[in-house]
């Protein structure tokens, strides 16, 4: 594990080891060797990991005997890029495990190409190896694929496991389950019946101290670029033929590959980009973008878009997509707005129908509901009443015994057993960055700047201006 004493290494990746660990899914000699620039030892090494596990599983999840097991598992190696013998030391480390070893970066990408070289030069790029790359893969289409020829010179693609941590996400493979596992909902997936789609991440958190990437980055690179767009990708997909690798992957990059570029013409009319400013969330007052950063800048924290997809199935049907940091509220969700019923026989009672909605919520909650029209009891003397009601499609309840994991989790177990369903593939990356480079010359050749929204609202006014002339409304 590279970048083991990093942020997502003690938020996200010790934890969901543990987890792993805890339900007897890992091998009882599989061992975890962290390696990174501070200058640890083992066992100082399971101490940081201790106090990780500590603050970052849920409450209740910790327990001694597990700790114990889990801990007994790591090893640690400092690492000096440029010195050989740090890369020797850590092949003792691995040992004779390299047979079953998988590699995971979770480094910036510049240090990619030299690590790939040397652990190739100490034999720990060989054809057993898988290896896991953590975002961000460039900046750019042509950063991005400096970075895949880099890896490519010693991995082959079907050892290279792009993390994407959405697709570990439970609601978003349940997207899948309720597309391909169902018959009624697969006839009526397209423009003749839906009307729009909309997916939001809505994140109330600011820079959490990565100024510099983010600064660099932006919410169209940070967030669209990768995770909207895979979660576009699995909405718009034709049914694979089976629930593998090469066929889910195929599916979603046709879709990427469709969509409609936006250009300096139309960059005006299909996008809205802010960047938050001093505000209150939740009672505590949080300074502005440019506050965080120490100096001004035009990077985006806000991004909402009208997405197109020029293909049979979807042609005519926008797929909005709005995300944005210091928002009001963490909430995340794909929303599916179908078109209204032809005809409404209760209309002349003064009934009116909405059109069937299906939300399926990935944060804070794991639900999936789907909004109906129903009578509202009574004898209707004056003609029926009708009332929209939820219908909980998601039914936690029925699977109350199930623990809510960490989407790490089902990532790192996939990695580690050889299946890249839930990874990304070169061709979708580059795919992805190929529209996203697009909006962002198109930005800049329009000379568009971020329209200021105030910490804890819901983003720029401009947002609700965009909904309006496209005739939609936000789903908050
Ligand atoms: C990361 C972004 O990929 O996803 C972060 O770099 C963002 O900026 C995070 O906060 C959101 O993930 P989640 O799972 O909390 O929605």
């Amino acid at each position: 594990m590279f970048g083991a004493t990093g942020d997502l290494a003690r938020r996200m990746l010790l934890p969901s080891l543990y987890g792993l660990d805890s339900d007897g899914l890992l091998a009882p000699d599989l061992n975890i060797v962290g390696t990174a620039r501070s200058d640890l030892d083992a066992d100082g090494f399971r101490t940081l990991a201790r106090q990780a596990l500590e603050e970052y599983l849920p409450d209740g999840f910790f327990e001694e005997e597990v700790a114990a097991r889990f801990l007994a598992r790591l090893d640690y190696v400092p690492l000096n890029i440029n010195d050989e013998g740090s890369f020797a030391k850590l092949a003792k480390a691995v040992g004779d495990a390299e047979p079953r070893l998988a590699i995971f970066l979770s480094t910036a990408p510049s240090l990619f190409e030299p690590v790939i070289a040397g652990l190739a030069s100490v034999g720990l790029a060989s054809d057993n190896v898988r290896l896991a790359l953590e975002k961000p893969l460039g900046a750019d289409l042509a950063s991005s694929r400096e970075i895949n020829d880099a890896v490519a010179a010693r991995f082959s693609e079907d050892r290279i496991f792009r993390v994407d941590h959405y697709l570990g996400k439970e609601p978003v493979q349940n997207l899948l389950a309720l597309r391909f596992a169902n018959l009624m909902f697969e006839p009526l997936w397209n423009s003749a019946h839906i009307d729009h789609v909309q997916i939001t991440v809505s994140e109330s958190v600011g820079l959490e101290g990565r100024v510099d990437y983010y600064e660099g980055a932006g919410a169209l690179r940070d967030m669209v670029q990768n995770h909207m767009l895979q979660l576009l990708a699995l909405v718009a997909m034709e049914p694979p033929t089976d629930f593998a690798p090469t066929a889910v992957r195929d599916e979603k990059v046709k879709i990427l590959r469709s969509l409609h570029p936006i250009t300096a013409a139309t960059v005006a009319d299909d996008s809205v980009i802010g960047q938050y400013g001093a505000g209150v969330i939740d009672g505590v007052s949080v300074p502005g973008y440019d506050g965080e950063l120490g100096r001004d800048s035009r990077t985006e924290t806000f991004v909402a878009l009208r997405a197109q997809i020029d293909n049979w199935r979807w042609n005519g049907v926008p797929f909005y997509l709005r995300t944005g940091k210091r928002l009001a509220a963490r909430h995340s969700e794909i929303f599916i707005q179908f078109k209204c019923i032809p005809f409404s026989i209760f209309a002349a009672g003064g009934a009116k129908t909405l059109p069937n909605k299906l939300i399926i919520s990935l944060q804070p909650e794991e639900t999936i509901g789907l909004a109906m029209m129903a009578k509202t009891p009574g004898l209707d003397r004056k003609g029926i009443r009708l009332r929209e009601i939820p219908l909980d499609l998601g039914r936690n309840d029925a699977f109350a015994d199930h623990r809510r994991r960490i989407a790490y989790e089902r990532l790192l177990l996939d990695l580690l057993e050889g299946n890249p369903t839930l990874f990304v593939r070169r061709d979708e990356v580059e795919a992805q960055w190929q529209w996203i480079d697009g909006i962002r010359a198109a930005l800049a050749s329009a000379d568009i700047k971020p329209e200021p929204y105030a910490a804890g609202t819901r983003g720029p006014t401009a947002a609700s201006d965009f909904a309006k002339r496209h005739e939609f409304a936000w789903h908050d």
